[in-house]
Parts: structure tokens; C-alpha cells; sequence
């Protein structure tokens, strides 16, 4: 049978990293995939790339409209990334009858309903494994491993950078910028360097792993989004004492009322696994009704884990081409006739533990004053410290674990307590899951 010629659009990290894996394992991957695979054309602005990355037989041209509207091109790899010129070669490929694979999870998670009914109409497939967690195949266990299961919820460790960060600055103690500009270096992070640190790029991919675990469209403005950039060294250490590593987690659950769909720091017992994952690896723990917990782990960001998940997605292609579109893998999981209508939570609805740290006069009368607005509304306090003032200081640091409530409830409490005129600042609160 003739190979399966593919055009890669972009060749940075990521395509490089896939045209050198393709080229590397060429003879496996074909006995996989039934057909040899072959890069026919890769666009790029430097047409000196493929000798930078030790391919200079590959061919390149400036035109990506040129790759998706070869004829010859039955896959086209789109590793451009952003919205706007992702978007368009995306559905033109669609339009011209190829199958795309991409790494794009921005794509996928704000244009991805428009783009798989685009698919489905065409009979051609969109395939996104690569987006979400770097080399680890999570979409497919979600939407084939787990297809018996009602999924409960899924809390992941979902961007590389955030996490190399947080686990340098607390082992190492060194400065937020420098490991930044470090992970940059490697390729870790996102050409906008604030997706990873304000979460906005681990909320393009919960976004999607909400869609694949139950079945609903597509809802990125519906996911609240908080970045690591407000962690400080004391919560931490505070964190740390209490038994807990704080983690920049993403967390979808199905609760009665809806689903929670939220990025955040999040404190987590030290004894979880998942709280040993560190520097640039994501792990993701997916609890199913009938499995129970299962965990994914693997290198969230980089070169060739990330090719390694983009050709299983070509693979996968390869193998379905010929099979009647309705027999396929759904994108999203489910049937699309079968996407349901179940409201995502905002977040005053949602409910978790929480972390509070209050700055207050070292007076007597303080502490009821904060416990009694507790009472009040309903807080159940799990775990308290206090801390020595410094030395010479009248300020003190209070700091309180308390037992789930509604976030809304929180959110009143907190205000109350800002509002003492015994206490000096904004109080700083981060989530706490015991991811039991
Ligand atoms: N910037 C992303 C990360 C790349 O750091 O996880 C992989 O999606």
C-alpha cells in the first residue's frame, strides 16, 4: 500500500520533535499503523529549518495554505498554535477532505465545537491527544479506557511550566522569573509565557478533559481560571507544616447541581501520589464509578514527549481512514447527538476545603472574632495555627484549614473577616482537596 503522506504546519519544538521521532522510528511505526507514514512537505517561515533539526531532505515551503490544499496530503499536522491562522488552515483542511491532527488545545477548547461539526460533516477526523498533557495518551484512556465508567471527577497536574516552577522555587528556592525564563528554554512554555503562569493553558486543557469525561460541549469561558503567580514563600512553608504541597491542579467534577469546572493552586495531602509529581511532568488522577481512582503520569511538555502523542494521534488515523465515519471514535467521547445539557457551576457554587491566612493585631478577642463569623456562616474549622509574632511586630499570622462548604459561603465569610478592623490585609485563601 502507498504511505500516508502527512504536511506538518510549523516546525518549532513540537514539529521538529515529530518529524525526527517519524523519520527515527519509521520501520515501527509502519508495522503499527499498517502503512508507512511520510512527511511530504512541512511549512515554516525558515527554510532552513529542516537543517536545524538534522532533516535537510525535508521539504519547505512559507505557504501553509499551500500544505492544506495539497492533494497529495492526506494528514496535516497543525503545530502552529493561536487562534486566529490555526483556525483557518484547520477548517480548510477540513473543507479539502483531510484528516488533522493537532497539539493545539487553545484551538480545541475555544473553537473545537465549531471545528468537529466541520469534521463530522466531512467525514474526517480532528485529533487532539497531544494538547492535553503532553505525552500522556489521557484522551484516550478518558474517551476508550474508561468508556464503561461514569466518570466522577478528574484533578490533574496539567501544565509542564506551572509545575516545574513551583517544584524548583520550593526545593531550590530559586526566583519565579529565572525558572521561567528557564522553562522558556527548554520549550516548556506557551509563545505567551502568561497562559502557563496565570492557568490560562491548563484551562484550555480541563476545558477539554471536562467535554471528553462527560459528554458535554465544549466550555471555555465557563472555566475559572487562577494562576501560581500568587503563591508566596510563607503558604508554602505553612502548606508544608500542615502536610500538604500546594499544586496548580485542574479539576472537573459531576455534582448533583452541575459540573465544577476550575483551575487553581490547590493544597493536597503530601501522602497523595500525585503530590510527588514534580518539575515539568503532569500526572492526571481520573475516578470512575466502576474503576475507581486511576492515575496517568508522564512529561506534560517537550519535544518528543509531546510527538510521541502527536503520531499515536496520526497512527490512529492511519488505521481508521478506511473505516465508515460513523464507526469512529467520537471527538468528544460521546455521540454527538448525545451531548448533554448539564450546566457548568460558576464558582459560588462549587464546594471544597479551604486554607485561609489572616493577617491580625496580636490582641486579645481576635481569634473569636474570626472563629464566631465562622460560626456564623456555617464554616466547620478543621485546623488552626497561630504564629509568634515577629520579634518587636503586633501582627500575626492566623492560619485555619477549614472543613467543605460552598464557595459562596466563603466568599461572605472572608468578606466579613477583611472587614475587622483587627485584621491588616486582604486574607489569602487557597483550595484545599484531599483528592480521597
Ligand atoms: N506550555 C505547556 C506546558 C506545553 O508547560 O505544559 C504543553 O502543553
Amino acid at each position: 500500500m502507498n504511505p500516508v503522506k502527512i504536511g506538518i504546519l510549523g516546525l518549532g519544538t513540537v514539529g521538529g520533535g515529530t518529524a525526527n521521532v517519524l523519520h527515527r522510528n519509521a520501520e515501527e511505526i509502519a508495522r503499527r499503523a499498517g502503512r508507512g507514514i511520510t512527511v511530504e512537505v512541512a511549512a515554516d517561515l525558515n527554510l532552513d529549518r529542516g537543517k536545524e533539526i538534522g532533516l535537510s531532505d525535508l521539504r519547505i515551503t512559507q505557504d501553509a495554505f499551500e500544505v492544506v490544499s495539497d492533494p497529495s496530503i492526506d494528514i496535516v499536522i497543525e503545530l502552529i498554535g493561536g487562534y486566529t491562522l490555526a483556525k483557518e488552515l484547520v477548517l480548510k483542511a477540513i473543507e479539502n477532505g483531510k484528516h488533522v491532527v493537532t497539539a493545539n488545545k487553545a484551538l480545541i477548547a475555544l473553537h473545537g465545537n465549531e471545528i468537529f461539526a466541520n469534521a463530522q460533516e466531512k467525514g474526517v477526523i480532528v485529533a487532539f491527544e497531544a494538547g492535553i498533557a503532553g505525552g500522556i495518551p489521557i484522551i484516550k484512556a478518558v474517551r476508550e479506557g474508561l468508556s464503561a465508567n461514569q466518570i466522577e471527577w478528574i484533578a490533574g497536574i496539567i501544565n509542564g511550566t506551572g509545575n516545574f516552577i513551583l517544584t524548583e522555587m520550593r526545593e531550590k528556592g530559586r526566583a519565579f522569573d529565572d525558572v521561567l525564563q528557564e522553562a522558556q528554554d527548554l520549550g516548556y512554555a506557551e509563545a505567551d509565557p502568561t497562559f502557563d503562569v496565570e492557568g490560562i493553558d491548563a484551562a484550555h486543557k480541563l476545558t477539554i478533559l471536562s467535554s471528553v469525561a462527560f459528554g458535554i460541549p465544549l466550555q471555555f469561558d465557563k472555566t475559572y481560571t487562577e494562576g501560581i503567580t500568587t503563591i508566596t514563600p510563607e503558604d508554602v512553608e505553612y502548606a508544608d507544616e500542615l502536610g500538604y504541597t500546594i499544586k496548580h491542579l485542574g479539576i472537573t467534577r459531576r455534582t448533583e447541581k452541575g459540573i465544577e469546572q476550575r483551575v487553581h493552586p490547590t493544597m493536597i495531602p503530601k501522602t497523595r501520589l500525585i503530590a510527588n509529581v514534580n518539575g515539568v511532568m503532569n500526572a492526571v488522577l481520573v475516578h470512575g464509578d466502576a474503576v475507581g481512582p486511576t492515575l496517568y503520569y508522564g512529561a506534560g511538555a517537550g519535544d518528543e514527549p509531546t510527538a510521541s502523542a502527536v503520531i499515536a494521534d496520526v497512527v490512529d488515523v492511519v488505521r481508521a481512514m478506511t473505516s465508515d465515519p460513523s464507526n469512529r471514535v467520537p471527538h468528544l467521547a460521546f455521540q454527538p447527538d448525545q451531548l448533554a445539557d448539564i450546566p457548568v457551576l460558576g464558582m459560588d457554587d462549587i464546594t471544597t476545603a479551604y486554607y485561609l491566612r489572616v493577617c491580625a493585631l496580636d490582641q486579645p478577642g481576635v481569634l473569636a472574632s474570626i472563629t464566631k463569623i465562622m460560626g456564623e456562616s456555617n464554616i466547620s474549622i478543621e485546623a488552626f495555627i497561630q504564629k509568634e509574632p515577629e520579634t518587636g511586630a503586633n501582627e500575626v499570622d492566623i492560619i485555619l484549614l477549614t472543613q467543605r462548604v460552598r464557595e459562596g459561603d466563603m466568599n461572605t465569610a472572608i468578606q466579613a473577616i477583611e472587614a475587622l478592623d483587627v485584621t491588616c490585609s486582604a486574607v489569602t485563601r487557597i483550595r484545599v482537596e484531599a483528592l480521597s
